[in-house]
């Protein structure tokens, strides 16, 4: 049974652009698989991930029988976090662009989830991911247009990030200029809905 993690990093909850194009794959996909399991996990707007602090991250490093309750509540909430991405196979991310990047919440996210001997271990070769054979479909709602260009600084970013966790099957769909006007929205989001059919098949 494949089980499949939908990722929602839109402030706007459900509701956001991105989280509307990862829910349409969702939906294409399990019309087509009836059986695929969902999760899903709102990074941003129901249950926002903190922010990495020196605590956070000192109850990642603190040996687990050496660990205060405040620490334990800390790495169970990381436990979750990664449990959730090692039970699904197939990862569908909703990615919106906000000031040039990716919502700060997903970032936070990535600091929950990089946790060295769980995630990815460092070897003689060099970083190693550990979350392997995994596919990940990636929906990027933007404003304006950038795929391609040197100002979109979300692809490489979060493949870069993906793939130090082991994660290398990473596909981008874009609805870009979804803020010049009804034209280009509608022509965008009709592109990104052929991508989406291509995709769940
Ligand atoms: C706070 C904020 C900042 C944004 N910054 C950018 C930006 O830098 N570049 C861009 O192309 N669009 C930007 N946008 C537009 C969003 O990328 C666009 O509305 C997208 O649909 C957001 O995804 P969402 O609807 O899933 O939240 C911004 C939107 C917001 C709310």
């Amino acid at each position: 049974m494949t089980t499949l993690l939908q990722i929602n990093a839109s402030i706007n909850n459900g509701n956001g652009q991105s989280s509307q194009l990862a829910k349409q794959f969702v939906a294409a996909f399990q019309k087509r698989n009836p059986e695929a399991r969902l999760v899903v996990r709102d990074v941003a707007a129901a249950e926002p991930v903190p922010h990495l602090d020196a605590e956070r991250f000192g109850a990642f490093i603190t040996q687990a029988d050496q660990r205060s309750s405040a620490q334990q509540a800390v790495v169970a909430y990381s436990d979750t976090l990664i449990n959730e991405l090692k039970q699904a196979d197939l990862i569908v991310l909703g990615l919106p662009m906000y000031n040039f990047g990716v919502p700060s919440q997903l970032k936070a996210y990535f600091d929950h989830i990089a946790r060295a001997g769980v995630t990815f271990k460092y070897t003689d070769k060099g970083p190693v991911g550990l979350l392997t054979g995994k596919k990940v479909v990636v929906f990027a709602a933007r404003g304006g247009v950038y795929a391609g260009t040197p100002m979109d600084t979300q692809t490489s970013y979060v493949r870069d990030f993906l793939r130090f966790i082991g994660m290398t099957e990473v596909e981008f769909i874009y609805a870009e200029g979804l803020a010049l006007g009804p034209q280009s929205r509608e022509a965008n989001l009709a592109k990104a809905a052929v991508e989406i059919e291509r995709l769940a098949a």
